[in-house]
């Protein structure tokens, strides 16, 4: 699937249509194969890029159209710098040394050189040192699928102007081993999937993604083998879960939580949880925000989004392992029925909680989930995400994510986890001597901590609901959405979380 680009591995040969990208090094330096297919304007692209200064840069290209000798319509070559064996001394220009995060980012920046128009891309998968290996081809291809991605689909008067826009738009992998590279794909195509999938309900707007039809688009994960309960409701009140469904009660849409589950591992071995905050608008509620950007907290889903996302990932590549994926699905109205300031609730852990500022709703929501599936599953492990606080895009700006555990192993296993797909996070701390800040005169805890470290917090609230458990929260207000763009992502919805947790998975915990 992949969206709206289909991909296909091949043998490198010179294609007889359609944009062809090739790699180069310092003084236009090619890989043997690469400078078999030139052959033909090998004059042509040294003067090309004598008169562009082309020297093969990292980030730098050439571009020459029509060129003669081949049936191209135009070759782009993309500089890779000098070191490209994996043992890059990142001091240097040599960008893309052969780690995959890297490899994933050339191949968005590189398939993203290649106009719109163009229907069929080929990438030649070589550089100036010799031929990739296949994961590295696949790592190339999974980054053009992510690059390709564009969520079009309010877009009418688009679609019919710009006619040369292809429906379909095809690449093609040139490699020494097409069939090893199209093995490799296959997980990274489900992962990208997954991530597309995130990308499309965080893009989504909240009048059309509302609880019920998140909770439904989340049934579809059915078809992959995923066994999907929805709690409506009426189930939602037997369980107790008063604090999800006070921020729930101002709004026509009712609340749902989600629980999807994937069970490729041992029988019996205990799952892995993944919990996302599923705001579908937070207005603020009675604690309203201020107008400006309030448009932006349609995204305040995308700790649920991923949640989805990385369960399709998992099932669509059959991980071996036990998932369970659960998501508080609410949204945060005012209204006459909504929830007040002073306001006390009784969360499903029997714990009281004074309702201070009804914007802090994703803890309230995130509580009654993480208690419900630590009591319910006894996982292994509880990886928590969300859209927290704006707190945190103060501490981090939108490059890393904040990680907050009460697991030294499992933040390690995180943080290289990060370092491996480039969607980072940064551990901040926990610690008894923030509780004050969360202690209430009325209650047990109060939902808000004051404006110094909002997000610390905020994490220090949601821990005391694991009871114990493994547990880490990763606080993705910076990173979820709104990011600034990148090779890999033109996106407003960035899908964040799906590569960085299917890589935990796939690192430490299959069987
Ligand atoms: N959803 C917001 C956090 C947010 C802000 C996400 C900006 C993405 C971009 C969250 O529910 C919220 O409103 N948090 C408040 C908490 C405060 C009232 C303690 C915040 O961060 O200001
Ligand atoms: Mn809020
Ligand atoms: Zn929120």
């Amino acid at each position: 699937m992949a969206g709206a680009l289909k991909i296909g591995f091949s043998s490198l040969s010179a294609p007889d249509r359609g944009v062809l990208i090739v790699f180069a090094g310092p003084d236009l330096k090619f890989g043997p194969a690469t400078r078999a297919l030139l052959a033909p304007v090998r004059d042509l692209v040294a003067r090309a890029a004598a008169a562009d200064r082309f020297r093969g840069k990292s980030g730098s290209a050439l571009e020459l159209i029509a060129p003669q000798g081949l049936k191209v319509s135009r070759l782009i070559v993309v500089g890779v710098g000098a070191k490209t064996d994996g043992k890059t001394d990142s001091k240097t220009d040599g960008k893309a040394d052969g780690k995959p995060q890297d490899m994933v980012k050339l191949g968005g920046g590189a398939f993203g050189r290649a106009p719109a128009a163009a229907a069929e891309v080929v990438i030649a998968a070589e550089f100036p040192d010799g031929p990739l290996t296949a994961d590295q081809a696949a790592d190339l291809a999974l980054g053009a699928a992510l690059r390709a991605y564009a969520f079009d689909r309010y877009k009418t008067r688009k679609k019919k102007d710009e006619d040369d826009t292809p429906k379909q738009r095809r690449l093609t992998v040139g490699t020494a081993a097409p069939d090893k590279a199209r093995k490799a794909f296959a997980s990274r195509e489900a992962i990208a999937d997954g991530v597309l999938l995130a990308r499309d309900l965080v893009n989504e707007p909240a009048n059309v993604l509302y609880p019920e039809e998140f909770a439904r688009r989340a049934s579809a994960l059915k078809k992959l083998g995923v066994a999907v309960e929805i709690l409506d409701r009426k189930a939602l009140t037997k369980l107790k879960m008063n604090a999800l469904l006070g921020v729930g009660q101002g709004s026509v849409r009712e609340s749902r939580v989600v629980v999807m589950r994937w069970n490729g591992g041992k029988k019996g071995a205990k799952p892995l949880a993944f919990i996302g905050k599923g705001v579908c608008f937070d207005t603020g509620g009675i604690s309203i925000k201020p107008a400006a950007n309030m448009e932006d907290m349609k995204g305040d889903m995308a700790g649920a989004a991923c949640v989805v996302g990385l369960m399709h990932a998992l099932a669509a590549r059959k991980a071996k392992v036990n998932a369970v994926g659960a998501i508080g699905l609410v949204e945060n109205m005012p209204d006459g029925n909504a929830q007040r300031p002073g306001d006390i609730v009784t969360s499903m852990s029997g714990q009281t909680i004074e309702i201070i500022n009804t914007d802090a709703e994703g803890r309230l929501v995130l509580a009654d989930v993480l208690w419900y599936v630590g009591k319910t599953y006894k996982p292994e492990f509880m990886v928590d995400l969300a859209t927290l606080t704006g707190a945190i895009i103060v501490s981090l700006g939108h490059e890393y994510a904040g990680l907050f555990s009460n697991n030294d192993r499992l933040a390690d296993k995180l943080v290289e986890a990060g370092k491996l797909t480039g969607e980072r996070v940064w551990r901040m701390p926990l610690g008894p001597e923030y509780d004050k800040q969360i202690d209430s005169k009325f209650a047990d805890m109060k939902n808000t901590g004051g404006r110094m470290g909002g997000a610390i917090t905020a994490a220090q609230f949601l821990q005391r609901f694991v009871d114990g458990t493994p547990w880490a929260h990763l606080d993705i207000a910076g990173t979820g959405m709104g990011s600034p763009q990148s090779d890999i992502n033109k996106s407003w919805g960035s899908g964040f979380g799906v590569r960085l947790l299917d890589r935990l998975v796939a690192d430490s915990y299959e069987t």
